[in-house]
């Protein structure tokens, strides 16, 4: 027995002796008193980005070896206090304590590889002339190079570029003084050029005003295609990138109207790259249900475009039916302005609401004037701006005026484009709703939350058979009862 305890204790590594330190309350304070450069990822376990990072901090550690920096990890799920203490908020915050010291640490940006966690303390404790390269190589590089082409190095454009090289750790930066590069790019000197296989992606002037934070949305912006699409692996580019206005396009991809929606959106987001974001979303891709749940958007309304202001989160609806350049332009120009119409949750209740034949639904009535139980309701889902939706209109007040006498039917209609409609209805707009009164109650507790005329035969089917049973049972009570 002793033999294999004493084995246990062997293999089991303590945790400090491994490439990355597990902290806790406990060790902590020894481990910033015994590395001078003690960098720690705070993590939080199970998340994606945690994981990932996880992944980098191994490799980086593996690296690192025998050198000043020592790498390390707490769990903030299980080290509440020391978190609290330390004041880590946040997911995925990893800091740099240097020299022992507590309270100023320096705050790493995400690494997505261990390279990055690499580049990044090289650069942070380097200098410009440490990025003096011979071009060649990153010209031919598939993945993009930034180089700065300085007159002069010692001139404080320099030191705006290096800084921003030193919060883009993912990215390669180089600087030039070579003479042929100006003439081959036809350029004046105080560049910055984003080269990508010996194409010149994009070229920006340095000014006095040029701040760091300027070239870095610069090169975020034209590291990315005028156009991504969402995906897993996309997603924390997207969520990170500073411009905070996406333009979101849903669009089946294997629609046969894809590529022309898509060519156009692509046609748009090159004249608004600084200012709007260019996403596209695939409605057929069912990793992309969460996306769809939160913007509140069904894969029979696509293709659709909203615009979302990641300041406030208020999001905007293109109120069309044709998905062309121009429309998409106008839409983002109008967004820009401050004169496009926000999508609610629901419209404010029109005055005279239920005066006319046709009653005027939003966000707010819709449930409990559809779920009734005394009352018939005929809804008209209709997008104000569609023709097909338009056309139903005369249709809908001859029907409203000719069941004007029927106390128990009630005839309206609602403004999808305008009111989150956040019942399960199925198929296009224009759609013709009937919420029957005699099931009003047990229809509202069923999966199928309203019988619609657009609905599938299956559910159609299947709400029949559960309205039946329901009968059935009902007769069954009052059986038992006499
Ligand atoms: C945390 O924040 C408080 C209040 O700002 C400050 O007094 C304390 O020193 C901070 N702790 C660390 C470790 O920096
Ligand atoms: C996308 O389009 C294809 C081809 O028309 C179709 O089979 C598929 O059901 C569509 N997907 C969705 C979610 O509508
Ligand atoms: C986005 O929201 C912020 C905060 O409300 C606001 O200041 C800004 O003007 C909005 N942007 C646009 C383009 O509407
Ligand atoms: C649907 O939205 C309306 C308006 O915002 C709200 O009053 C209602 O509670 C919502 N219903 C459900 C089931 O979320
Ligand atoms: C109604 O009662 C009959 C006989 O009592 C039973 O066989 C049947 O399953 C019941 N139906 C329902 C829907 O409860």
């Amino acid at each position: 027995l002793r033999v294999e305890t004493l084995r246990q204790a062997e293999d089991k590594p303590s945790p400090e002796d491994g490439d990355v330190l597990q902290l806790k309350k406990g060790n902590f304070n020894r481990a910033l008193r015994k590395n001078k450069q003690l960098l720690v990822h705070f993590y939080v376990p199970l998340s994606g980005e945690g994981h990932r990072i996880s992944a980098a901090f191994e490799g980086a550690a593996a690296e690192l070896q025998g050198s000043e920096v020592k790498l390390a990890v707490v769990d903030v799920a299980k080290e509440k206090d020391l978190a609290k203490e330390l004041n880590v908020t946040g997911l995925a915050t990893i800091r740099l304590y240097l020299a022992g010291d507590k309270h100023n640490p320096v705050t790493c940006p995400a690494p997505h590889t261990s390279a990055s966690i690499l580049a990044w303390l090289k650069r942070r404790a380097g200098s410009a002339a440490d990025l003096i390269a011979d071009l060649s190589q990153s010209e031919s590089s598939e993945e993009l190079t930034v180089v700065g082409f300085f007159k002069e190095l010692d001139h404080e454009y320099v030191q705006v570029f290096y800084d921003a090289a030193v919060d883009l750790p993912d990215v390669n930066f180089a600087v030039t003084q070579n003479n042929e590069v100006i003439t081959k790019y036809g350029l004046t000197h105080d560049v910055v050029l984003l080269l990508k296989q010996s194409k010149l992606i994009q070229a920006y002037k340095m000014t006095p005003q040029t701040s760091k934070e300027m070239l870095i949305v610069f090169i975020t912006v034209y590291q990315m295609d005028p156009v991504t699409e969402y995906t897993g692996q996309t997603a924390t580019q997207i969520l990170s990138s500073p411009v905070l206005n996406h333009a979101l396009l849903f669009v089946n991809k294997s629609s046969a109207a894809f590529k022309e929606i898509h060519s156009a959106f692509n046609g748009a987001a090159e004249s608004y790259r600084l200012k709007i974001l260019f996403v596209w979303v695939d409605v057929d891709e069912p990793r992309n249900g969460r996306m769809m749940e939160y913007f509140r958007v069904r894969s029979f309304e696509a293709p659709l475009i909203r615009l979302v202001n990641l300041t406030d989160h208020v999001t905007y609806h293109l109120p069309s039916d044709t998905l062309d350049v121009h429309t998409i332009k106008a839409f983002c120009q109008s967004y820009l302005e401050g004169e496009a119409k926000p999508k609610m949750q629901s419209q404010p209740i029109p005055e005279g609401w239920d005066q006319r034949p046709v009653k005027e639904l939003v966000g707010m009535t819709l449930e409990k004037v559809g779920f009734n139980p005394d009352k018939t309701v005929f809804v008209l889902f209709y997008l104000p701006y569609s023709a097909a939706s338009r056309a139903l209109f005369p249709l809908w007040e001859e029907l409203a005026e000719a069941l004007k006498g029927r106390e128990d039917v009630v005839v309206a209609r609602i403004d999808a484009s305008a009111n989150d409609i956040n019942m399960s209805v199925q198929g296009g707009y224009p759609s013709l709703c009937l919420f029957p009164a005699l099931y009003a109650e047990r229809v509202r507790n069923t999966p199928v939350l309203l019988f619609c005329l657009m609905e599938s035969d299956e559910d159609r089917r299947k709400y029949i058979e559960a309205a039946k049973a329901e009968e059935a049972k009902k007769a069954n009570q009052s059986k038992d009862e006499l």
